[in-house]
């Protein structure tokens, strides 16, 4: 009875639907219900209680209709005839034709249609689908702009192409399937009007008028490939449609501003560029310091870069634009990040290796091999580092190379030109690293003193030193630093006895004069003589005899 008071027109409906089925009949207590299932008529479950879809049925001998979800299969019928077992959902009234309408109430219902009318945005009311599952999903498969499908994702008469959208709210699957995108399109490189609207320059912001159109068609699921798009880098612009983007784009998709919203919302002038605008041959600060100028907006409405020069004369250049044509110039940057991007400075540092420079590059005492390196890109930092070898370098800075590499061992980056002198690194040991008679024998200013490598696995709480002895072998100094295993192996080993391989352990504190270090040896050798007098004067003579015999052979060879 409910249903007749809440409903007026259907009311009048199944009245007349009773009265004729009474009429006919000429029964008086059975009851006529809705007899379908969703199996054999889909209209069993996607009715939305539209009169005239369903079948209906007198029950012979029972008083109550039924509605159940068994195995999502939805069932209408008389009381007792319709299953209930493992059902779901069931229900039962005792009102004719009570057993209408959507069962269970908050089923999900979904837009359905196939094939080319269902591409534009459906127009009818969204159906319940014809399975009934918890999860269930609205579906819109645009295949192409003639073709696309909606429905419930529980439904599978249709397999769902990559391009399907998924949805779970009643009649979600709405959208249009296909539309026309239009976007600006125009070029810098080919003619004036790209970046800027000339009339517009100081209105902040503007849309540029000088383009043509494109055309995208665009299918609801593949927004993501198409969209209008500008592009900038340095002075050029290019605006245009996705599927018709100039090759040499190509590798800047990254760096596209993309927009779909709305026809020619790619049109938005560039931001006006800011650029230092000077000169050093007028205002020395344009080389000295450039934070001390202002920059400025560009004048020109196709300015989209900075550039800065610098003349064979060594004079500074600043300015709007791309970089001038000039044989006087010797290099240039072009930039376009940021208001004022070209106050970036050229750098020039120092470039050295200890491994061609010696100890000098590293302590910085000795001016030889030292060169002066013009950084390739504008503004690099100077650095100076030592790596685990031992090596000490300095340079620019390299945007490939890294201060945290594992063959750091330390590692001092500066900025401005010629500042990464001095000696380094200051806080590891240095030590005197040479061998050799004539510039080991005596140290003087420190000039061969170097960082001691780091070894690999050198123990952090080992005290570092440096060592020097006299090596009985070869009879030459040797200066060095204990972290090298093998030296110091040899320092005990060929030192004459313990206590002649002599450590210490401040900065470049191995620098005993050469004699001291022999003395030891000395006195042994003299000892050594004293004991065997005899034997060590025939050996004298025995040099004396080899050197008349040399002086002998060379007079011959040289007749
Ligand atoms: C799938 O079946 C539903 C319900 O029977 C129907 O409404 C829909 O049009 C069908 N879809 C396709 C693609 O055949
Ligand atoms: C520029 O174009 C966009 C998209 O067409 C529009 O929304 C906006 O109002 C325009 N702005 C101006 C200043 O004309
Ligand atoms: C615009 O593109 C985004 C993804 O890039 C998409 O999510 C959105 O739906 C698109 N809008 C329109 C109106 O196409
Ligand atoms: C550069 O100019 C700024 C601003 O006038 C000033 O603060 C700074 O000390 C100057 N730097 C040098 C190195 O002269
Ligand atoms: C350096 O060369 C440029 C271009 O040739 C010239 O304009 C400038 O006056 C020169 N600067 C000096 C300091 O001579
Ligand atoms: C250029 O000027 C703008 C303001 O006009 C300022 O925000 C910006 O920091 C300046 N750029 C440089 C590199 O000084
Ligand atoms: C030490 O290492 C650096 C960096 O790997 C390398 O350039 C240099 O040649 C090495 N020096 C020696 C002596 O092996």
């Amino acid at each position: 009875m409910r249903g007749l008071q809440t409903n007026r027109h259907s009311c009048f409906h199944h009245l007349l639907l009773l009265f004729l089925i009474l009429l006919r009949s000429g029964r008086c207590f059975a009851i006529v219900c809705y007899h379908c299932d969703s199996i054999a008529l889909p209209e069993c479950s996607q009715t939305l209680g539209e009169v005239g879809v369903l079948p209906y049925k007198e029950c012979p001998t029972q008083l109550t209709c039924a509605m159940s979800i068994v195995d999502s299969i939805t069932y209408r019928g008389c009381g007792a005839e319709t299953p209930i077992t493992g059902a779901t959902y069931s229900k039962t009234c005792s009102s004719n034709l009570c057993n209408a309408g959507v069962y269970p109430p908050g089923r999900l219902k979904c837009h359905h249609c196939a094939g080319q009318e269902c591409v534009a945005a459906p127009a009818a009311k969204p159906k319940p689908c014809r399975y009934h599952l918890e999860e269930d999903q609205c579906y819109t498969d645009v295949i192409s702009s003639l073709e696309a499908y909606r429905g419930c994702a529980s439904e599978q008469n249709h397999t769902l192409s990559t391009a399907a959208k998924l949805c779970d709210i009643n009649g979600c699957n709405d959208e249009q399937g296909a539309w026309t995108q239009v976007c600006a399109t125009c070029d810098s490189a080919i003619g004036r009007g790209c970046k800027i609207d000339l009339f517009q320059v100081n209105t902040g912001r503007c849309n540029v008028s000088l383009y043509e159109e494109c055309q995208q068609d665009v299918l609801l699921g593949e927004q993501e490939d198409k969209y209008c798009f500008s592009f900038r880098r340095l002075s050029r612009v290019v605006r245009g449609c996705s599927t018709k983007m100039q090759t040499d784009l190509e590798s800047y998709v990254d760096k596209l501003e993309k927009c779909n919203t709305s026809d020619h919302c790619n049109a938005g002038c560039i931001t006006q560029q800011k650029c230092f605008t000077c000169n050093s041959v007028d205002q020395e600060l344009c080389r000295t310091n450039i934070t001390a100028i202002a920059n400025s907006t560009c004048s020109s409405a196709e300015a989209s870069s900075c550039f800065s020069c610098e003349y064979s004369n060594w004079s500074i250049q600043r300015g709007c634009g791309a970089p001038p044509a000039n044989p006087q110039i010797t290099k240039c940057y072009e930039c376009d990040e940021g208001a004022g991007c070209n106050s970036k400075d050229f750098t020039r540092c120092y470039q050295c290796s200890t491994d061609q420079a010696g100890a000098g590059c590293a302590n910085w005492e000795s001016p030889g091999e030292i060169y002066i390196e013009e950084c390739a890109e504008p503004a690099a930092p100077c650095v100076v580092v030592s790596y685990n070898n031992g090596t000490t370098a300095r340079g620019c800075q390299k945007s490939d190379f890294s201060c945290a590499s594992a063959n750091v061992a330390s590692c001092l980056p500066c900025e401005g030109s010629f500042c990464n002198k001095g000696s380094f690194p200051e806080e590891r040991l240095w030590c005197h690293q040479c061998r050799g008679v004539q510039d080991c024998e005596e140290i003087s200013r420190g000039q061969t003193a170097m960082p001691c490598p780091l070894r690999a696995n050198e123990p952090e709480d080992q005290e570092l030193a440096c060592l020097e002895y006299f090596d009985v072998n070869s009879k030459e100094i040797v200066r060095g630093c204990r972290s090298d295993p093998e030296l110091y192996y040899e320092c005990l080993l060929r030192s004459n006895h313990l206590g002649s391989c002599r450590t210490c352990h401040s900065q470049a504190c191995n620098n005993s004069p050469g004699r001291e270090l022999r003395a030891g040896y000395k006195l042994e050798a003299k000892a050594l003589s004293l004991l065997q007098g005899k034997s060590s004067a025939i050996s004298k003579y025995s040099n004396v005899g080899h050197g008349i015999w040399l002086l002998l052979s060379a007079s011959y060879l040289s007749t």
